[in-house]
C-alpha cells in the first residue's frame, strides 16, 4: 500500500460532481497482539467472498445459526428487488440468542447493566436469567395480550435490561417488534405507532438520563392519542417500571389501558415458551428511519439473512469471542443497538453492557471506570462521542484505566484528528479501530477494514466487506473510475443477507427509493442489474478504501442520528404564523451537525421571540429534542429559484459562514444578502471550499 498524500480534488472532478477536498492519510497498522487472537486472519477471505462464489459465500455466516429447518437455496431473485435469503429455511432468533448457549453458557453474563446513578452497582444478568425472564414475558405477550407471529409492537423503551428482553420475547413469538428511540417525542412514536398497526405499546415509567429521573411515562399518552387521531386504536399501555413495585412517574394511570408489567409478569412466574420456529423470511423487527420526504420509512428486517449477517459480521469485524465483555455506547433505539448491542453480540454468545445514561454524566470520565470495573475490552462509539470527550478531557482517557483491544466508530465520518484522539488516547495505541459504514437499511456493515487483515486509515471506512460488492456512480448514471478518488453516488452491486426487505406497508416506495435511479432493466431478475442505492456521496481512493462523504439527499446527521430536514420543516410549519420554512445543516464541534432554521412569516404574525419558542417545542414535541434548531432565522423571504424552489443549498452556505456562490440566477437575489447581514453580520465569510463536502454538497439535488 502506498501512504503517498494525494489531494481527490486534483484528479479532475468537474463542477457536476459531489466535489472531494480531502488529503490522503497515513496507514496504522493492527497491533500484533491484536492479530494473534483475532477470529478471522484468513487472507483468502476476499477471494473466499468473492464474485465467483456469490451467493454462496453467505453460507459461512448462515452456518453460524441454528436452523430447526435447514435450508436449501441461499438466494432467490424470483422478484428483484424483494431478494430471499434461506428462505426455505426456519429458525427462530430468540432461540439463537438465548436458548442455545445454555448447555455451555448457562451461568455466564449475557448483559450487563450499569445504571446512570454512579451509586448503583452494575447488574449481570445471566443466559440463564435472562432465558427465564424472556420467557415469563414472552408468555405475557402471548396470553395477556394475544400476540402473535407477524402481529406488531411498538416498544417505546430507555436503555435498561426491559428493552432487550421485550425484544427477544417477541422474536420468541415471531411477533415483529418496532422499537422507537426513547429519546423521540410521543408524537413521532404514535406515527410509528400508526403506520406499523401495533395494537400494543409497551413502554416505561422513568428512566434517568443526565442526572434526572425523567417522566417517560407522559409520552406514552400523546403518542396513543396520535396514533388514534391518525387512525389506529391503541388497546392497552404496558409499562415497564425502572424500579419495580414502585412507579416513579407523576402522570396518571388511564383505568383500563395501562397496565404496570412487573405486576402483570407475577402470574406468569415460571412459564416456559417454545420459541416459534418462523421462515427465514419472517419480519424480525421494523426501525424507522428518516428519508427525504416527510413520513419515516419502516425498514422492515428479516429473520434468517438479518441474524446471519449481523452474527458473521459481529464476529469478524467487530471480532467478538464469547469470552469478551462488549460494549457499543448507542441506543438500542437506533439499528446499531439492535444489530451491535442485542442480536449480533448474542447470538456469539458474548457479553453485552447496556449503559443508561449518558456517557458524560457524571464527569467525561464516567465511560472508563465502566469500562475497568466491568473489564470491557471492545468499545463501540460515534465520533460525536469521541469529539464530546476529547472537548471535555483530552488528556484524561490516556491516565485512565480502560484496556481495549478493539474500537468501533459508526454513524457519520470521523475527522482524522478525531480519529488520531481516540486510536492514541482512549486506545493508547493498543486497540483495533474499525471505521463500520452502514445504515438502517443494511442491516449490517458494508465497509471496513477487517481488523487483523487490512491497515487503518483514519477518516477512511475502508474497503467493502467481504461478499460486498460496491460501486460509485456519477450524476448520469456512469460508473465512476474505480479508484480514481472521484466522488459520485455509492451504490451496492449485489443483495447481502442483511438489507432490508421492504418498506413496511409500501413496496413502490422501496423500489423508488433505493432502486429506481441506476436500475439497469426492470424486466430482470438478474441481481447484477439491481444496484442498491445508499444515498451517500463516496469516494474511492487508490487503495481501494471508501471514504463516505455524507448523506446526497438532505438529511441532516446529529451525533449520529439521521433526521430529516423535511420533518423538522413540517415541525415549523404547524406554528400558526409560518409561512415557510427551510432547514439546513451547520456544522457543530460536538455533534457533527445541527440543524438551523430559516423561517418566513404571513402577515400579521404576532411576536417574533414567542414564535421562535413555539418552533422550538413544535421540533422538541413533533420530532423529540434532537431536533432542536441551533438557531431560527425569520427571514423577510426565502432565496428562490424562479421555479419557485428554496435554495437550500445557499442558506446552508449562510449558516455556516460561507460564501453563497453565484446567486444571479434566482428569482429574488436581493435577499440573500439581507439574509448574509442578517445572519453572519460583520463576520467576513470563509471560501466556501472549507466548508465539508456534504455542506458544500447539501441542496445540490434540490
Ligand atoms: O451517511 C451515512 C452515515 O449515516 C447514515 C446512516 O444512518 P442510519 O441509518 O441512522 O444508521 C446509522 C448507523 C449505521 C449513512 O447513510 N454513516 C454511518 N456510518 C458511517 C457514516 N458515514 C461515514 N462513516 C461511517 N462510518
Amino acid at each position: 500500500m502506498s501512504d503517498k498524500s494525494r489531494s481527490a480534488e486534483q484528479s479532475g472532478s468537474s463542477e457536476a460532481q459531489i466535489a472531494v477536498h480531502w488529503k490522503e492519510e497515513k496507514y496504522f497498522k493492527p497491533p500484533q497482539s491484536f492479530i494473534e487472537q483475532a477470529n478471522l486472519s484468513d487472507p483468502d477471505v476476499r477471494e473466499r467472498f468473492g464474485e465467483r462464489n456469490f451467493p454462496d459465500c453467505f453460507r459461512e455466516y448462515a452456518d453460524l445459526l441454528d436452523w430447526s429447518k435447514p435450508y436449501t437455496e441461499v438466494l432467490d431473485t424470483g422478484k428483484p428487488p424483494f431478494w430471499k435469503w434461506f428462505a426455505d429455511g426456519e429458525l427462530n432468533a430468540c432461540h439463537n440468542c438465548v436458548d442455545r448457549h445454555l448447555g455451555k453458557y448457562r451461568n455466564k453474563a449475557a448483559l450487563i447493566f450499569v445504571s446512570e446513578p454512579e451509586d448503583d452497582a452494575p447488574v449481570a444478568m445471566t443466559y440463564q436469567e435472562l432465558y427465564v425472564r424472556v420467557n415469563e414475558m414472552a408468555a405475557l405477550l402471548r396470553d395477556y395480550c394475544g400476540l402473535k407471529a407477524g402481529d406488531r409492537v411498538t416498544l417505546h423503551l430507555p436503555m435498561t435490561l426491559d428493552l432487550p428482553i421485550t425484544m427477544l420475547a417477541c422474536a420468541r413469538l415471531g411477533v415483529v417488534h418496532s422499537q422507537v428511540f426513547g429519546g423521540f417525542s410521543g408524537q413521532s412514536c404514535g406515527q410509528r405507532i400508526e403506520d406499523s398497526g401495533s395494537r400494543y405499546l409497551i413502554t416505561a415509567d422513568a428512566y434517568w438520563r443526565s442526572g434526572k429521573l425523567i417522566d417517560h411515562k407522559e409520552k406514552a399518552d400523546i403518542a396513543v392519542k396520535t396514533a388514534e387521531e391518525a387512525g389506529q386504536k391503541v388497546d392497552k399501555v404496558l409499562i415497564w417500571q425502572r424500579y419495580p413495585g414502585k412507579n416513579s412517574s407523576p402522570t396518571a394511570m388511564v383505568e383500563g389501558r395501562d397496565v404496570i408489567i412487573n405486576d402483570l409478569l407475577k402470574d406468569y412466574a415460571g412459564q416456559r415458551v417454545e420459541p416459534v420456529a418462523m421462515n427465514a423470511e419472517a419480519p424480525l423487527f421494523l426501525m424507522y428511519s428518516s428519508g427525504t420526504t416527510g413520513k419515516p420509512k419502516g425498514c422492515q428486517h428479516r429473520t434468517g439473512g438479518y441474524l446471519a449477517y449481523v452474527a458473521g459480521t459481529s464476529k469478524y469485524i467487530e471480532d467478538i469471542h464469547p469470552e469478551d465483555t462488549y460494549w457499543c455506547m448507542a441506543d438500542i433505539g437506533w439499528i446499531t443497538g439492535h444489530s451491535y448491542i442485542v442480536y449480533g453480540p448474542l447470538a456469539l454468545a458474548a457479553t453485552s453492557v447496556i449503559y443508561e445514561g449518558t456517557p458524560t454524566f457524571p464527569d467525561a470520565r464516567r465511560p472508563w471506570r465502566i469500562a475497568e470495573r466491568l473489564g470491557v475490552n471492545i468499545f463501540h462509539t460515534s465520533p460525536t462521542a469521541v469529539r464530546a470527550l476529547r472537548r471535555l478531557d483530552p488528556e484524561g482517557p490516556a491516565q485512565s484505566p480502560q484496556q481495549f483491544k478493539h474500537m468501533t466508530t459508526v454513524g457519520e465520518p470521523i475527522e482524522p484528528e478525531a480519529w488520531r484522539w481516540y486510536y492514541h488516547q482512549i486506545g493508547k495505541d493498543q486497540a483495533v479501530i474499525v471505521d463500520t459504514w452502514w445504515q438502517t437499511e443494511t442491516g449490517g456493515f458494508l465497509c471496513s477494514t477487517i481488523p487483523a487483515l487490512d491497515d487503518m486509515k483514519p477518516g477512511s471506512a475502508g474497503p467493502a466487506l467481504p461478499g460486498i460488492y460496491p460501486v460509485i456512480f456519477d450524476e448520469n448514471g456512469a460508473e465512476v473510475a474505480r479508484g480514481s478518488g472521484r466522488a459520485g453516488n455509492i451504490c451496492i452491486r449485489n443483495p447481502w443477507p442483511g438489507i432490508m426487505q421492504t418498506i413496511w406497508g409500501d413496496d413502490q416506495r422501496f423500489v423508488d427509493t433505493y432502486y429506481k435511479r441506476y436500475c439497469r432493466n426492470t424486466d430482470s431478475t438478474d441481481w447484477r442489474d439491481w444496484p442498491y442505492m445508499a444515498g451517500d456521496g463516496a469516494m474511492q481512493a487508490e487503495d481501494g478504501y471508501y471514504r463516505i462523504l455524507g448523506r446526497v439527499d438532505d438529511v441532516i446527521n446529529v451525533s449520529g442520528h439521521r433526521l430529516g430536514t423535511k420533518e423538522i420543516e413540517s415541525a415549523c410549519l404547524t406554528v400558526a404564523d409560518v409561512a415557510e420554512a427551510a432547514v439546513v445543516p451547520v456544522v457543530d464541534e460536538i455533534k457533527g451537525r445541527v440543524p438551523d432554521v430559516y423561517v418566513s412569516l404571513g402577515s400579521d404574525a404576532g411576536d417574533l421571540e414567542d414564535i421562535k419558542s413555539r418552533i422550538i417545542k413544535a421540533c422538541d414535541d413533533m420530532i423529540g429534542k434532537i431536533a432542536r434548531p441551533r438557531q431560527i432565522h425569520i427571514v423577510p423571504d426565502m432565496p428562490k429559484t424562479r421555479s419557485g424552489k428554496i435554495m437550500r443549498r445557499v442558506l446552508a452556505a449562510i449558516s455556516n459562514g460561507a460564501d453563497t456562490g453565484d446567486v444571479t440566477t434566482l428569482a429574488n437575489p436581493d435577499v440573500v444578502e439581507e439574509i448574509q447581514n442578517m445572519v453572519q453580520g460583520e463576520n467576513a465569510s470563509k471560501s466556501s471550499a472549507d466548508m465539508p463536502d456534504d455542506i458544500r454538497n447539501f441542496g445540490n439535488n434540490d
